[in-house]
């Protein structure tokens, strides 16, 4: 069961007034915030434990080196990867699918092939394979969006075919609010000889996930979304792919042997991680996942429906209010995007704020979706755990008082 009343008073950043109101922070799809025990793991490897990694014989550098593989080791037990050489330390979900996208993508990808990703993608899922086609003369296809908001799976058995080498699609949208049957996408994908992606930035916060049960070839996702430090995320990877695959950074840290015209690589994982990796953020990206486990994804997962169910249906009664995705709250997640007729979602966002309600507005990193929409821009509240019905009441009162207020102001 989760307490939000208790949990919230883990996380120092809660309790403050913005604009003389309690915050109320619903931009948790953008970044999260952080309970002490991570603030305090971060503090206690620079205080006690700092040295570098890998190289060092001294006791602190052993320290280090423990700390910063178990940390792999907790996160591949959080997603039920085979083994910790499969996990590979990135600086977020960005950097890990543009990792497959030079790396293998680069190995694989031969002219005339396809990739096939959707409309519903953020940038970070589109541009790297833009990029990659541009780079093999390779095409790039994209899945429609059903009219409720759902990926729509007839359109995904036609863009995947034999042609297809890459299908790389959100595991939850940013925007929508829903989640992608990226199981059934995986099967299609290896029927067809291609590898399955995953962009799991918005999904490995907020419910249990399996990255085998999935069959995943490649699963990325990134720790500030998730309770812990900006600049560390993860590049999932079978090893099947990742022993054949080439580096994409090179330099201290992944070499085996230099010579003067040629260097040898070191084993998995480390033949990715060029350079001194961000220790730090690693070994507190660990307590994050402790922190998490210790709560119970599937705990957190009910919680967030449960708020849904209850803020959905009160924002759905607010005339003038188009909510994005899925209208049922059974089939919605804890991002919600919506606009207010004829109020603009900054100027919306900028009243919220006001009342010390935290949302975000603009194109979500996701301009061809709201293209695709037919809007410019749209507000954005997401929950997570630590939010409460009382945050839900507070942001369906702070778009009532901003409704009224743009009303007024035209008159
Ligand atoms: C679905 C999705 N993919 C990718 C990203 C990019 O994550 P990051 O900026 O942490 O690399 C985000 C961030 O908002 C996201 O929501």
């Amino acid at each position: 069961m989760i307490d939000a009343q208790k949990i919230r008073q883990e996380f120092p950043i809660l309790d403050q007034e913005v604009n003389d109101e309690p915050l109320v922070y619903l931009d948790n799809a953008a970044t999260t915030q952080k309970p002490r025990a991570v603030l305090q793991s971060l503090n206690r490897y620079y205080e006690r434990d700092n040295a570098n990694v890998h190289r060092g014989v001294h006791t602190l550098a052993e320290r280090a080196t423990a700390e910063f593989e178990a940390a792999r080791q907790k996160v591949q037990k959080f997603i039920n990867a085979n083994e910790a050489a499969e996990v590979l330390f990135t600086r977020g979900t960005t950097t890990s699918l543009n990792w497959v996208a030079r790396s293998y993508g680069d190995a694989f990808v031969k002219e005339g092939d396809e990739i096939v990703i959707s409309y519903m993608e953020h940038h970070s899922n589109i541009i790297p394979w833009q990029q990659l086609a541009k780079r093999k003369k390779a095409v790039l296809k994209y899945i429609e969006i059903t009219e409720e908001g759902f990926l729509d799976m007839t359109s995904a058995k036609e863009q995947i075919t034999d042609k297809t080498a890459i299908v790389s699609i959100a595991h939850v949208s940013n925007v929508l609010g829903v989640i992608n049957r990226v199981a059934k996408l995986a099967e299609l994908a290896h029927q067809h000889g291609a590898v399955m992606v995953v962009d799991g930035a918005q999904s490995v916060p907020h419910m249990p996930v399996d990255v085998q049960a999935i069959n995943a070839d490649f699963y990325c996702f990134s720790g500030h979304k998730m309770c812990g430090p900006t600049g560390i995320g993860i590049l999932y990877g079978k090893r099947q792919w990742l022993d054949q695959m080439e580096p994409v950074e090179f330099g201290g840290e992944m070499i085996d042997f230099v010579h003067l015209q040629d260097s040898t690589w070191k084993e998995l994982p480390w033949k990715f991680e060029a350079g001194t990796p961000n220790i730090g953020d690693a070994i507190a990206l660990g307590s994050a996942v402790d922190y998490l486990s210790e709560l119970g994804l599937e705990n957190i997962h009910n919680y967030e429906a449960e708020l849904v169910a209850y803020v959905l249906p009160r924002l759905q009664e607010i005339g003038g209010l188009t909510i994005f995705g899925p209208q049922n709250p059974q089939e919605h997640t804890g991002v919600i995007a919506f606009n207010l007729d004829g109020v603009h979602p900054h100027d919306l966002a900028t009243a919220l704020d006001m009342e010390g309600v935290a949302v975000r507005a603009g194109h979500h990193c996701a301009q061809p979706l709201l293209n695709y929409l037919n809007v410019p821009a749209t507000a954005r509240a997401s929950f997570y755990f630590y939010n409460t019905k009382n945050d839900a009441d507070r942001l369906v009162e702070a778009i009532m008082a901003a409704k009224e207020f743009f009303a007024n102001g035209a008159i």
